[in-house]
């Protein structure tokens, strides 16, 4: 990542300083700003756009435009003091740089996430009447300063889950557009999963007429109930194309997950071939970890995938395809025969390879499938990342891991010399409760992640010297099984989000979470604003002693309490 230019640094020297701003409350926190005095009003400002600047970011300013005429209720205007939107080649493609000084704005970038950031940090600065729909009277003005900003870290990414619970495009986009307000750059999409397909293929029509429907859900915790109310729902090509466009204007690219070779019960109740046994299969009601899993022994199923990879590649450009990979192996299961174990597709495939019965055969086995997904989306120029569990064959160069299981899997691998997304269930799993107060919290899977424990995490903790450059990133996953309405997965998603892009975008020693916290209080103006729940159970513990939490007693006494609870 570039740092900032010392044509920048000096400029920041030379001008006159001011403290803060009481009400600078911009999150993710920008890097480096200098306040000065005074203010700059931006009702009925003029607005020049470079005409060297490309159109996705002319539209993105455009959109910036619109909100703020819309909230101040005056049209800006062509010439005059104002906003000046200028291309700066000299600046990364997430860098901008922002100087508000003499009834100006002068707005710089090279590319459209500069620019967009650049605007969500103007917006956050300005009262949270700009993010609504209608005229509000207020004190439209931004604190004179300069403010020279950059990401930590290149992927910045936020995951959905839509297989356990369906979200409608609007959803899903209105999802994205808060993502965009916290300058996340990466949607991962679980679009498959035992409980529900979600992705229209079609090669495979069944896929969307079987695959995409359950019979029924789970009541609570019992598995072994069902509400018998048919549940489902799908996207089809046109629909995930307008979601992979209207990400790609903000900013953000959306990546898919075919989890595989576990994670395919619904698949297999549509194509029941695909499985050791031969079915039938009953798209999944409960949820856990299933045994039936792909056939690794069928050369059919390699077909499948190709197919299936093959349209989704269509449609999703990303640099990376999420191959899943997780739990293939139910290690609760109290029948220990697995289907790989006696299926003779499968021992004929282990035999042939050579790989010997025991313990670890699965693991090879599940190299093997993943190996042959590798080079068919190798082939097509894109690289695979998958769950932690893959880095338990002998994984194959180029491929990025996820580390979920907690952080080892990301030091791992990074040891190894893979790229690694650090996605750790005990800090970034946000279907996790949020209180010690459960009853008054809506059911979920379990777990306790407050927001300061979130806000505490440290992606290269653990690492060894010189390993930081494969930690391409950081991500909060967000599992869907015990939520079924937008407000409850906003209550999920926030505060927590927040946290998260400060993790994401803030350099270490930025990090406060008593500014952060304070800063909230004006992000919630701007949910209230914009009609999105969000959970203040956080408040109730405000005044603890968490300066920097990962060093208290308090993280250290959690993580011993969760791992006895849950067995992290
Ligand atoms: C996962 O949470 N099973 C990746
Ligand atoms: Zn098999």
């Amino acid at each position: 990542m570039k740092r900032l230019t010392l044509f920048f640094a000096a400029l920041a020297v030379f001008a006159s300083c001011c403290p803060k701003p009481e009400n600078f409350s911009v999150i993710p926190q920008p890097n480096d700003v200098t306040f000065l005095k005074g203010t700059v009003c931006v009702k009925g400002a003029a607005v020049e756009i470079d005409p060297s600047i490309d159109k996705a970011s002319r539209e993105a300013i455009g959109r910036f435009v619109q909100a703020l005429e819309t909230a101040t209720g005056v049209k800006t205007k062509a010439d005059g003091d104002g906003f000046d939107f200028k291309y700066n080649p000299n600046l990364g493609p997430e860098q901008y740089y922002i100087n508000i000084e003499n009834d100006d704005v002068e707005v710089e970038a090279s590319a459209l996430n500069g620019f967009i950031y650049a605007c969500e940090t103007i917006k956050q600065m300005l009262p949270a009447a700009i993010y609504g729909k209608k005229k509000v009277k207020a004190s439209w003005v931004l604190p004179c300063a300069k403010i020279f900003d950059e990401p930590r870290f290149g992927y910045r990414g936020m995951h959905l889950d839509c297989s356990r619970h369906f979200w409608s495009i609007e959803e899903t986009k209105r999802y994205i557009d808060l993502m965009v307000a916290y300058k996340l750059n990466r949607l991962h999409w679980h679009l498959t999963d035992d409980q529900g397909w979600r992705a229209e293929i079609k090669a495979y029509p069944r896929l969307t007429e079987v695959a995409a429907w359950r019979a029924g859900t789970c009541i609570g915790k019992d598995y072994e109930s069902s509400d018998g109310i048919r549940y489902g729902g799908y996207y089809t090509q046109e629909q995930m194309r307008e979601i992979v466009d209207y990400a790609a204007a903000r900013g953000i690219e959306v990546i898919p997950e075919v989890d595989l070779p576990g994670h395919m019960v619904a698949a297999l109740a549509a194509y029941p071939e695909l499985g050791c046994t031969g079915g039938p299969y009953k798209v999944w009601e409960r949820w856990g970890i299933a045994k039936d899993i792909l056939c690794a022994g069928n050369d059919e199923v390699f077909t499948f995938l190709d197919n299936v990879l093959s349209e989704l590649m269509d449609i999703f450009p990303s640099k990376y395809i999420h191959i899943g990979g997780d739990e293939c192996f139910d290690p609760y299961a109290e029948d220990s025969t697995f289907p790989w174990d006696v299926c003779p597709k499968c021992n004929a495939r282990m035999r042939k390879l050579g790989i010997k019965k025991g313990p670890d055969a699965k693991h090879q086995l599940q190299n093997y499938v993943t190996e042959r997904v590798q080079a068919l989306v190798n082939s097509k120029g894109r690289h695979i990342i998958g769950w932690d569990e893959i880095l338990e064959g002998n994984l194959s160069e180029g491929a990025t891991v996820m580390s979920w299981r907690g952080v080892e899997g990301g030091i791992k691998a990074a040891a190894k010399g893979f790229d690694a997304i650090m996605t750790p269930h005990t800090f970034l799993y946000f279907d996790y409760y949020q209180s010690k107060e459960r009853d008054k919290e809506p059911l979920c899977i379990g777990g306790y992640l407050p927001l300061e424990n979130v806000y505490a995490y440290e992606p290269f903790d653990g690492l060894a010297p010189g390993a930081e450059d494969h930690i391409l990133g950081v991500q909060a996953n967000l599992w869907t099984e015990y939520i079924t309405t937008t407000e409850h997965l906003e209550y999920m998603l926030l505060p927590r989000m927040c946290a998260l892009s400060e993790i994401q975008w803030c350099d270490a020693d930025k990090k406060d979470y008593t500014r952060f916290c304070t800063a909230l209080d004006h992000t919630f103006e701007i949910l209230d604003v914009m009609g999105v729940n969000y959970c203040l159970d956080y408040k109730g513990l405000i005044g603890f002693d968490r300066q920097p939490a990962r060093d208290s007693v308090a993280l250290a006494e959690y993580l011993e309490a969760a791992k006895a609870t849950w067995g992290w």
